[in-house]
């Protein structure tokens, strides 16, 4: 199950991106927004990140207009590492590498096109785990309030 969210500036990305996961018959959950009137992105962030570490999602899309909002919000929620990118090789080294459960897109910064092939990378590009896993588990450290 995969989640998405958007708000007025990454929408467009959004609906590409479900696009190409009704084709490939995926299922998701839309969490809004759905037009390109004026909505906070924080909130959508928020019930897109707590639907995968409430495991009703394994991951997440979710576009504003930099994505950058979007990733600064989702997280703050504990166990979502959510990556802004905009090209092929960081988003397929955010899954290898940072097991990485969000991935954040700019509706001004990629086209729809670009979304959609960041969006295929991230969906089919496993965790390496190794020595990122230690990695990974320094982030939860931090997250629990640990000084590393
Ligand atoms: C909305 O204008 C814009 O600030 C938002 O989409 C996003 O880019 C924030 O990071």
């Amino acid at each position: 199950m995969i989640v998405l969210g958007a708000d007025h500036g990454g929408v467009k990305l959004k609906e590409a991106i479900k696009k190409y996961l009704d084709e490939q018959n995926i299922a998701y959950k839309d969490f809004g927004t759905f037009d390109e009137n004026s909505v906070d992105y924080a909130p959508i962030a928020s019930r897109v990140a707590n639907a995968i570490v409430d495991g009703e999602a394994e991951r997440g899309f979710l576009c504003c207009g930099t994505g950058i909002g979007m990733s600064i919000a989702a997280n703050k929620v504990k166990g979502i590492r959510a990556s802004v990118c905009s090209d092929p090789f960081s988003a397929e080294m955010t899954r290898r590498h940072n097991n990485a459960n969000i991935l954040c897109l700019g509706g001004r910064v990629i086209n729809e096109e670009k979304a959609v092939e960041l969006a295929k990378i991230f969906l089919n590009t496993p965790f390496e785990g190794g020595r990122h896993q230690r990695r990974i588990d320094q982030i939860a450290a931090i997250e629990r309030g640990e000084k590393l």
